[in-house]
This record gives structure tokens, sequence and C-alpha cells, in this order.
């Protein structure tokens, strides 16, 4: 006989607890309060730090399973839509669920299209940012400053207003991006074309000098689209949990995405592609790879872009990544990083020590040579990022406000301070008697 429930036998107490086993593998966390020690008890918790085997919500947005290498938007595989979709068709499917037909497609892309603009005032927000500022810290206050221009935004429960905040932060967000880069370069900001493609208009709003048209390289303009696709959703990542977690606070949604991109700013997350450059920059050739993977696996060094914490197996979008680099390299000439990056994978893949640790090329590996490639600064990394990844945020904050079993994200912790002690006058308090390891521990 057997049945979907879990057994527990309580040690201390000797009673048994039947914990209903759901969707397959999930019990709830809150059934363990059941489990006391006496009637006063607080009753058990699970400790899981990083949430690494706890799942914060339901999700139908992407799906991954990372022993196969398996990544799928709304259930379609992310190889056909890099090959046969646009990110705007796709930024639709992971939105609304499903793919658009024609006629949805082009209302979707003229209404995202009418809100590429951003008000005057937004320009003067960024023309305020000192010379040498960092994009992503532009963009990150950029994002959180439209709630102010947006105040009708904090109507999260109204399906027309979701629906227009979402438009408007996937229109704007090139906008934003590509006004924070010409910043950074004293350039004058370009307008919006919305004549051209997504990407194309982005490419546009980057680069366009004294020309009066700017007419995007084709093999460029749909390979940063083919890398907004791969981008555009990755389940519960960092930034998608921080979507998740500010939003359900019911702040407005461009705070929750300023929040979600803050997240996407840190080294761990949208940053790692960059840190792969620097890591193919300072190998500096293919001779000095052997030596490099030996202090890899020696435990010196990590090697960037390897590794993640869900792909057991090559990152499907690794691979389409390598691919676009060589149609890139067509247009912009080959960046000799490529070699060296090549020669990394070659080498680790038959290593044992990359086998037995299951470590396979991630995105990041051949995305930042492709940025590099096409003129963009390391800076922009994770503001390239950001763009797409709009669709995927605002997909997992409208299902986390749907979703009757969310709450206010607030999760437990287990208290090893002090117990409780009284105030005492400054001159009657004793020399701090804290050993060096505690005071680096408070600050
Ligand atoms: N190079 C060498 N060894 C590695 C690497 C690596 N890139 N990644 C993991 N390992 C080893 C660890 O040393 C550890 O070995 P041990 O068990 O012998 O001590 C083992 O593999 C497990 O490593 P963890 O750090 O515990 O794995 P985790 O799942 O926490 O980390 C992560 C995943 C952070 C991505 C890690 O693989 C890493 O640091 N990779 C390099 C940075 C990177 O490319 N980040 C981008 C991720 S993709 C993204 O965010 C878009």
């Amino acid at each position: 006989m057997t049945s979907n429930t879990l057994t527990i036998t309580d040690n201390r107490t000797g009673k048994r607890y039947e914990v209903p086993i759901e969707e397959g593998n999930v019990i709830r966390a809150t059934k363990l309060r059941d489990i006391k020690n006496g009637p006063d008890d607080f009753g058990l918790m699970s400790y899981d730090p990083a949430f690494t085997n706890t799942a914060s919500c339901k999700s139908k947005v992407s799906f991954i399973d990372g022993d196969q290498g398996i990544l799928r938007y709304r259930g379609y595989p992310i190889q056909e839509l890099a090959e046969k979709s646009t990110y705007l068709e796709t930024a639709y499917l992971i939105v609304k669920g499903e793919l658009p037909d024609l006629k949805h497609f082009r209302v979707w892309e003229h209404n995202v299209k009418i809100h590429t603009m951003v008000h005057e005032n937004i320009k003067k927000f960024m023309e305020g940012f000192r010379y040498d500022a960092h994009p992503m810290g532009m963009l990150v206050s950029t994002i959180a400053a439209l709630s102010t221009f947006y105040p009708e935004a904090a109507q999260i429960h109204d399906l027309e207003s979701r629906r227009l905040q979402t438009r408007r932060l996937i229109g704007k967000l090139p906008t934003l991006a590509a006004f924070a880069y010409r910043h950074t370069r004293g350039l004058p900001y370009v307008y919006p074309d919305n004549e051209l493609s997504y990407a194309g208009n982005f490419l546009a709003m980057l680069f366009k000098m004294t020309e009066l048209t700017y007419k995007p390289d084709p093999a460029l303009e749909r390979a940063l689209d083919v890398l907004f696709i791969l981008h555009a959703d990755h389940e519960q990542n960092c930034s998608a949990n921080a979507m998740r977690s500010v939003g359900s606070s019911q702040v407005d949604p461009y705070s929750a995405t300023a929040a979600a991109a803050a997240a996407l700013y840190g080294p761990l997350h949208g940053g790692a592609n960059e840190q792969a450059i620097r890591m193919l920059m300072e190998i500096g050739s293919v001779d000095k790879v052997p030596a490099f993977i030996r202090t890899v696996k020696e435990g010196q060094r990590r090697l960037m872009g390897f590794g993640h914490r869900i792909y057991k197996n090559y990152d499907p979008r690794a691979k389409i990544v390598k691919q676009i680099a060589y149609q890139v390299f067509e247009v912009t000439g080959r960046n000799p990083l490529i070699d060296i990056a090549l020669e990394l994978e070659r080498i680790a893949l038959q290593d044992e020590y990359f086998i037995a640790h299951k470590l396979y090329p991630n995105v990041d590996f051949y995305s930042g040579i492709i940025y590099q490639a096409m003129g963009f600064p390391m800076t922009m990394f994770p503001v390239l990022f950001a763009i797409p990844r709009t669709s995927g945020w605002m997909a997992q904050w409208a299902e986390m406000v749907r979703d009757s079993e969310q709450k206010i994200a607030r999760p437990r912790q287990v208290y090893i301070g002090e117990p409780e002690r009284h105030w005492t006058l400054i001159d009657k308090r004793r020399e701090p008697t804290m050993r060096e390891d505690q005071v680096s521990e408070v600050i």
C-alpha cells in the first residue's frame, strides 16, 4: 500500500505525524509547525539559507530541468523560441501565457512601442548623474523614479493598470538603458524611432550619431533580439525573488522592478559575464589555458562562466549564445577572446574535475564576448540583461499578485543572539570584552 504522504516520528515525544505530499514532491513547511515538544512549543520549522531546497511559489512562467539542460518558457523550448520567435513575441508569451496570433501581436507591438518615449523630466533626472555614473546604477534609480510619474500604478489589483504598467516598462527599458549609456559617453540622448524593431530601435538609441536615420545591421539586430529572448525569464532566480518579495508588500511595480534590477546588479547574478571577460583577458592567450585550469583545479580560482546552481548539464542558453557569437563576428570581426574561451571549454569538458563537479558553460561564458565585440563597455552588461528580464519580472510579479496563497514575504529566523539583558548607565558599563571575531560579526 502506498500513499502520497510522509510519516514523521518525533523521537522527543514518540508522536507520529502524517504530512501530505503535493505536486509529486512537495510538503508544506507550515505542516512542521504541528510537530511540538509540548503545548507551549512553537513547533518545528525548516532552516534553508539561500532557499536551496524551498519552493516559495507555484509558477507557470518558466521551467528548468537542470540535469537535462532544459529551459522552457510557458512550455516552449528555449531553442525553438531563439530560432523562430522575436523578443516582443516571446515577451507576450511570457506575460500573457500564450503565443499571440497576428492580430494580437500587432496590437501588442503597437501598445509597447507607444510607450518607448519617457517624460522630459526623466531626461533631466538622468542628466543629474555624475559623468562617470555606472549605467546600471542609473537604470536602477530611474526605474524607481518612474513610480513618481505613474502614481496610478499603485492600483496593483486592477488588471488594466497591471497591463498598462507592463507595456510601459517593457517599452521604456531600452530608452532608459540607452540614455544611461549615452550619458556615460557624454553623448546627447537619442529619442526612440518606432519605425525600427524593438532591438533595432535600441541599437539606434545607443549608436546613432549625425545620420538622419540609423539603419541597424540586420545580423546584429537579430543577434541582440535572440540574446533578449534567452534572458527573458529564468524562474525563481535572485532578481525574480526580489521582484516577488518586494512586490508582496503591495508596492507599485516600478519600485519592485527597481529592487529586482538592483539584485541583478550584483556580480553573482547579472555581473557574472563581466567576470568571465576579465578572466579571459587575464589568461591572455590560448597557451596559458592549461596552467589556468590547473589553478582552478587546485581550488585557487573559479572558472567564471562555468557551473550553475540549477544546471548540472550544459546550460541550453550557452549553446545558442556560442552560435550567435560567430554570426556577430561576421560583422564586427572576431573577438580574440573567443579562442581562449573555446580552449578553456575544450579542456574543461574532458577534465575529470569538471566532469565530477558537473561544471559546464553557463549563459555568461560567451555572452560577454559578443557584447564586447558589438562595442558595449562591460558596465553595460547588466543593463543589457535587465531590458529583456523586465518581461519575466512583470510575469512573476503578476502571478504573485493574483495568487491567493501569497502574502507579504516574511521569512522566519533562528535567533542565536544574546538572551535578555538590561540597559545600564554609560559610566557603569564595563569595557566591551568582545573577541576579534565577534567584533567583525557585528559590523
Ligand atoms: N570553477 C571551479 N569550481 C567550481 C565552479 C567553477 N566555476 N563552480 C562550482 N565549482 C565547484 C566548487 O568549488 C564546489 O566544489 P567542492 O564541492 O569540491 O567544494 C562545487 O563545484 C559546488 O560549488 P558551489 O559553489 O557549492 O555551487 P553553487 O551551486 O552554490 O554555485 C555558481 C553556483 C555560483 C554559479 C558557481 O558555479 C560559480 O561560482 N560559478 C562561476 C560564476 C558564474 O559563472 N556565475 C554565473 C551563474 S549564471 C547566472 O547567474 C546568470
